[in-house]
């Protein structure tokens, strides 16, 4: 047991991290004589950056797979398993590249997850004529092994798992230096979500480059930040917090406060984007380890009812959780109000604590964003946060 004041904690990132502009760019010559499979967001072809990287990478590219928006589903999963796997059976060693946002890179990290294939015993006449008529079946019975474990109906076995590099082109997921993600289980209806969470779940790499953000719209820029901030305030209100997570927290909320509207002002200000990317790179370390907690245990419903964007659900939700949090904890307190120090300063008097919360709710009006549930189709937001306080995520707040 810890005598109070003591600090005592664990920090595991095995994922070895590349930061700055144009860093995506040292990605072909890391990758030295092994063979790559990208799996990249749509756009990437438009960008031209398929023809970059093809002529980049030469005869090592294997495959390029393309992964169009969407949530991250079982289904999408099988479906690419059943591209990516004969490519990667074929050409043992390959890395597998996730270029994209936090889709793309969640959908990777289950798509890397090969089982050892359990070849029956049976006389080779037979196993011929399995081999060509169901090659795609035993893949597919495959899958629902992955399919099973990630519904907790079997445990994670015989895993061939592919080398796994990630370059995320938003500001926000921090998927790349996570160990988890999720995918919506669309077979059930309704539709559950299924949290792949794994101590190999991480990725070997990251290249993070700012440069790679240029190219998001507008509101992706935005809900893609909301996403980071959100990572930031929920690993400060969190349980396991420690004091390398709240120094990266407040270091990554601050930023978000401060770049975002440069960004929406003027999009191609290389400063400001990058330090969104900064942001959310810093927000991710600390949120590896803290996890998140009420305001993302909430928002997952109105992602999946009304199409709300991730990030944009959770920021809904951070005024709400933030006036449950508000006077539990004094470390809690004291690092939100360095937070919001600056956006607090014509809010009225310092001793008021109301005016810290008040800042972050005029801030997120700021960028468009309704801090009112019921804009969103939520009627019943009382009765979701009491619902929410006893998940697995909303224990993990520290008001819970
Ligand atoms: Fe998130």
């Amino acid at each position: 047991m810890t005598a109070p004041g003591v600090v005592s904690f664990q920090w595991r990132m095995p994922v070895d991290v590349r930061f700055g502009a144009g860093c995506a760019a040292e990605l072909p010559d890391r990758l030295g004589e092994r063979s790559a499979l990208v799996m990249a967001f749509e756009p990437a072809t438009a960008l031209g950056w398929r023809a970059q990287w093809t002529a980049a990478l030469g005869q090592r590219l294997r495959a390029w797979i393309e992964v169009p928006d969407g949530l991250s589903s079982m289904a999408r999963c099988r479906e690419f398993s059943e591209q990516v796997w004969p490519v990667l059976e074929a050409n043992p060693g390959t890395v597998l590249i996730a270029l994209g946002g936090g889709t793309t890179l969640d959908i990777a990290k289950l798509v890397r997850c090969r089982p050892v294939q359990a070849r029956p015993q049976i006389d080779s006449q037979i196993d011929s004529q399995i081999d060509s008529l169901s090659g795609a079946r035993l893949r597919t019975a495959s899958f629902d092994r992955v399919a099973d474990a990630l519904r907790g109906r079997a445990p994670w076995l015989d895993l061939d798992l592919a080398p796994l590099w990630m370059v995320p082109t938003t500001a926000g997921t921090g998927s790349e230096v996570t160990r988890w993600a999720t995918v919506w289980d669309t077979d059930f209806e309704p539709a559950q979500k299924r949290s792949f969470d794994e101590a190999f779940g991480y990725a070997d790499c990251a290249f993070v480059d700012p440069l790679l953000t240029d190219s998001c719209p507008a509101g992706v820029t935005r809900d893609t930040a909301l996403d980071a901030l959100s990572h930031a305030l929920e690993a400060i209100w969190n349980r396991h917090a420690n004091p390398i997570s709240d120094a990266l927290a407040v270091s990554a909320a601050r930023k978000v406060l401060n770049a975002l509207p440069v960004v929406l002002q003027d999009p191609a200000n290389a400063q400001a984007r990058s330090a969104l990317s900064l942001a959310s790179l810093e927000a991710g370390f600390a949120f590896s380890q803290t996890r998140t907690a009420l305001a993302h245990a909430l928002s997952y419903a109105v992602t999946l009812e009304q199409g709300t964007p991730h990030g944009l659900a959770c920021a809904m939700w951070l005024p709400a959780a933030w006036a449950l949090a508000q006077g539990c904890d004094a470390r809690v307190d004291g690092l939100l109000e360095q937070v919001f120090a600056r956006q607090s300063d014509e809010l009225g008097d310092p001793r008021d604590a109301s005016r810290y919360p008040r800042a972050l709710q005029v801030w997120l009006n700021s960028v468009g964003v309704s801090c009112d549930p019921a804009s969103y189709g939520v009627l019943d937001a009382d009765r979701r946060i009491q619902a929410a306080l006893s998940s697995a995520r909303g224990r993990n707040f520290i008001a819970a």
